[in-house]
C-alpha cells in the first residue's frame, strides 16, 4: 500500500517542487520530484490514483496525480486553491518543499478499455484525473491499444479552462482524437462554443456502441452529465467515475471516506455507475 517501505504508513517522502503552472486564478499545477531517486523509481502509479501531499506545520490534502505513469521522473498534481493546505501550496514556488505519500486508491480500469472507443467528460479541475488517464492512452504505443478518443470539457469561462495547453493544442493533434471545449457563459475573447457540458454532450450526441464513458467534475454537471449519458443509450456498465469524497489517511484506517462498506481510499475513487447505485442511498 503506497510507495512507503517503512513501519510508518503516514510517513511522508520529501519532495521538491520543480516547475508551478498557472493554470487559472485558482488553480496551479505543480511538477513534482522526490528528492530520494530511489524513492523516484519505486513510485509506480496508476492512471486515477492519488497522493497525500503535505506541507509541514500545515496538514495534508489528498490529490489526484494528473500526470501519467508513461511521463518518467516526475509527479505533476493540479490544485484548486480552497482552503488551508492548498492555499499554502499555492505561496509555494520552484525549490519548496513539500511531503508525497502514496499512491493510493484504485485506478481507471484501462486494461478493459482496450480496443473500445473512449469519451471523456470533464468539468473544471475534474480533468485532471481524467488527464493521467487521457496522456496514458494517447501515449506511444499505447494509442493503438484504444479507439476513437472524444473529449468534452467545459468551464464557466475561458479563464477557467484548466490545462488549456493540452486541450487545445496538444490533444487535438493525436489521430482518432476529437475535443470540444466549451465556456458557460459568452465572452468577447472566445469563439469557440458556449453552454454547460450536459447540454454540449447531447448535441455531439456519441454513440454509446463499444464505448466507455469517464466523467470528472462538479457534482451538479456529473448529475447531468449521467441522465444525458444514459438518455443516449450508455449503460451504467459503461460510465466511469471518480470521486472526490473527503480523504484523510487514504489507506483504509480513518473511516473518513466510508459510504456503507465501502471506503473510497481503498475500493475507490474510482466507480463504474452500476457500482454507485449499489451504494447506500444517503450517497
Ligand atoms: C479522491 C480525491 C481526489 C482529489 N483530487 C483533487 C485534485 O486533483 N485537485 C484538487 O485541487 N483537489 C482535489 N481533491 C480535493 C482536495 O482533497 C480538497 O480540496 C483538499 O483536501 C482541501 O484541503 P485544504 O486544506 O486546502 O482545505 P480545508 O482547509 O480542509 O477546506 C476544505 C473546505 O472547507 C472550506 N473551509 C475551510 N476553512 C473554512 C472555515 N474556516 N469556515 C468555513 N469553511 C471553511 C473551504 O472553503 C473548502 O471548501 C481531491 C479529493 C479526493 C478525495
Ligand atoms: S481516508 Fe481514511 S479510511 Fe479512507
Amino acid at each position: 500500500m503506497g510507495n512507503c517501505k517503512c513501519d510508518n504508513p503516514y510517513l511522508p517522502y520529501p519532495a521538491t517542487i520543480k516547475e508551478v503552472i498557472d493554470e487559472t486564478v485558482d488553480v496551479k499545477s505543480f511538477q513534482m520530484v522526490f528528492d530520494d531517486p530511489e524513492v523516484m523509481e519505486s513510485f509506480k502509479q496508476q492512471p486515477g490514483q492519488v497522493a497525500q501531499i503535505s506541507i509541514f506545520g500545515v496538514g495534508e490534502a489528498t490529490i489526484s496525480i494528473t500526470s501519467s505513469p508513461t511521463r518518467k521522473g516526475i509527479l505533476e498534481f493540479s490544485v484548486k486553491k480552497v482552503g488551508q493546505l492548498t492555499a499554502a501550496l499555492h505561496d509555494l514556488g520552484p525549490g519548496s518543499r513539500v511531503g508525497v505519500r502514496g499512491p493510493y486508491g484504485n485506478h481507471f480500469p484501462y486494461e478493459i478499455m482496450k480496443g473500445r472507443d473512449l469519451l471523456f467528460v470533464g468539468g473544471g479541475i475534474g480533468l485532471a484525473p481524467l488527464r493521467s488517464l487521457i496522456d496514458f492512452v494517447l501515449a506511444g504505443e499505447n494509442r493503438k491499444e484504444f479507439g476513437k478518443v472524444e473529449i468534452i470539457y467545459g468551464a464557466r469561462s475561458v479563464d477557467d479552462l484548466c490545462f488549456k495547453y493540452d486541450i487545445l493544442d496538444n490533444w487535438p493533434k493525436y489521430d482518432n482524437t476529437d475535443v470540444y471545449v466549451t465556456i458557460d457563459r459568452a465572452d468577447m475573447a472566445w469563439q469557440g462554443h458556449v453552454g454547460f457540458v450536459p447540454s454540449y454532450l447531447e448535441e455531439v450526441k456519441p454513440s454509446p456502441l463499444n464505448k466507455y464513458a469517464i466523467t470528472c467534475g462538479p457534482p451538479i454537471m456529473i448529475k447531468f452529465v449521467l441522465q444525458a449519458l444514459n438518455k443516449m443509450g450508455f449503460q451504467d456498465g459503461q460510465i466511469i467515475t471518480t470521486l472526490e469524497m473527503k480523504m484523510k489517511c487514504g489507506i483504509g484506517k480513518c473511516g473518513r471516506c466510508n459510504i456503507g462498506s465501502k471506503f473510497v481510499c481503498l475500493d475507490g475513487p474510482v466507480f463504474t455507475l452500476s457500482q454507485l447505485k449499489e451504494l447506500p442511498p444517503e450517497f
